[in-house]
């Protein structure tokens, strides 16, 4: 009999068989297939360093091949852990050693260690409105509740996450988690003014709500260095950090880490069952951040982004501008677009689809409704060229669908 008419294991029994969490989640944001993708948060493939990447993997291997080969323990090499700790003592003024640092595999996987090591079935966790949709389906995998606090240009708003944290207080069920984006928010672009940043940094602490500061996009600096960190501010207690080097080096690496207080990286690292993240792929990176090179590249880098950024806003004034607003962002990879009253997000995704180009709904975004009437696009992946056709595209998608709109009104 061949394998697929085989009747037992079949796709209902095994769906039968599935965790509980799973039937909560949406798929995530994928590669597409259409000519002008917008949609793939995904760094500029041709400036990926591979010949420095593989002469830092032969100089680790030359250096170590056994230490590369074998087991390295669930927190990660040592030496990246303190060039790390070095880099953000340095920033921040406070005392980080490699002991306040643990390696995951990217920062995806350092988010579901935070969730593993203190989220169980209800617990609460309080994230922005619009969000990582990563971090969503991270904390709803782990069993957590929800709740969402809404950001407008500026970012998460301090007098909503104090409303939800009062009220979080008065059911005796206080939250366990907030997850910020401070720089370059994925989706919507925002960067918190250090005001804020201080108002959420006191207020994690009045309630003894833990602050996970994701810094996926930290690094893609494009209008100058980035605002005092919320680890800083918090004086690196009660706040684990989050960072990765996907961005500034390659996806496909997938190291990342977290820095926090050496009590919380002790449980981190204990809720490790993976035997730890690769030790090879460690020590290359070391050999790569120490050559020298690696400054240089992020310079070059913020070159790139900020071109595209500023041509795909261009752009998007000269095509779309009647139907869309838009706040540049200071950084990262992408432009949130509001769209006009009456035009739906979905309907815009339709018609782009049929004119080759992907772009995001904002709807995936919330994790309890919302962003019917926005759009997020990725600017990092094509140059300035095809962003420009691909947004003509688009302002054709919007004007179509306008149409559409006033004709069936
Ligand atoms: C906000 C945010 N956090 C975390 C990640 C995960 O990145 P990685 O696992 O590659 O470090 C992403 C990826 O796009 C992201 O946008």
């Amino acid at each position: 009999m061949p394998q697929d008419a085989d009747p037992a294991f079949s796709a209902a029994a095994i769906e039968a068989l599935l965790a509980p969490a799973v039937g909560r989640l949406e798929p995530p944001t994928s590669l597409s297939p259409l000519p002008y993708d917008l949609n793939a948060g995904v760094p500029d493939r041709p400036s990926l360093p591979a010949a420095e990447l593989q002469a830092a993997l032969e100089r680790a291997l030359a250096a170590d091949a056994a230490g590369a080969l074998t087991y390295g323990g669930q927190q990660g090499y040592e030496p990246l852990r303190a060039w790390i700790g070095e880099r953000q003592s340095a920033e921040t003024g406070l005392e980080v050693t490699s002991a306040h640092v643990t390696l995951t595999t990217g920062s995806a996987h350092a988010i579901d260690n935070i969730a593993a090591t203190f989220i169980g079935e209800g617990d609460v966790v309080v994230v922005g409105a619009p969000t990582y949709p990563g971090a969503i389906r991270t904390f709803l995998a782990r069993g957590a509740s929800i709740i969402d606090v809404p950001q407008d240009d500026h970012g998460l708003i301090p007098s909503a996450l104090a409303r939800v944290l009062d009220t979080r207080r008065m059911t005796g069920r206080q939250a366990k988690l907030l997850y910020v984006q401070a720089n370059y928010d994925n989706p919507s672009g925002a960067t918190l003014p250090v005001e804020r940043r201080a108002a959420i940094a006191s207020l994690a602490r009045q309630h003894g709500v833990l602050l996970v500061e994701d810094d996926a996009y930290t690094g893609i600096d494009l209008d100058g260095p980035p605002l005092t960190s919320l680890y800083e501010l918090a004086g690196g207690r009660g706040i684990m950090r989050v960072g990765t080097f996907s961005k500034t080096i390659a996806t496909g690496l997938r190291v990342g880490y977290i820095t926090a207080q050496p009590e919380i990286i002790r449980q981190l690292v204990f809720m490790r069952f993976d035997n730890g993240s690769p030790p090879i792929l460690h020590r290359m990176v070391h050999e790569y951040v120490r050559s020298g090179a690696y400054d240089p590249h992020v310079r070059r880098l913020q070159e790139i982004y900020r071109e595209r950024r500023d041509a795909s806003a261009a752009a998007l004034r000269e095509f779309c501008e009647p139907y869309i607003t838009f706040q540049v962002p200071s950084g990262g990879f992408f432009h949130w677009l509001r769209l006009r009253p009456g035009l739906d997000a979905k309907a815009v995704v339709a018609a782009a689809k049929e004119r080759g180009v992907a772009v995001t709904p904002g709807t995936g975004y919330y994790s309890t409704g919302g962003g019917e009437d926005r759009i997020r696009l990725v600017f990092s992946a094509l140059p300035p060229a095809d962003l420009h056709e691909a947004i003509r595209r688009l302002g054709e998608a919007m004007e179509a669908v306008a149409n559409t709109s006033i004709g069936g009104a």
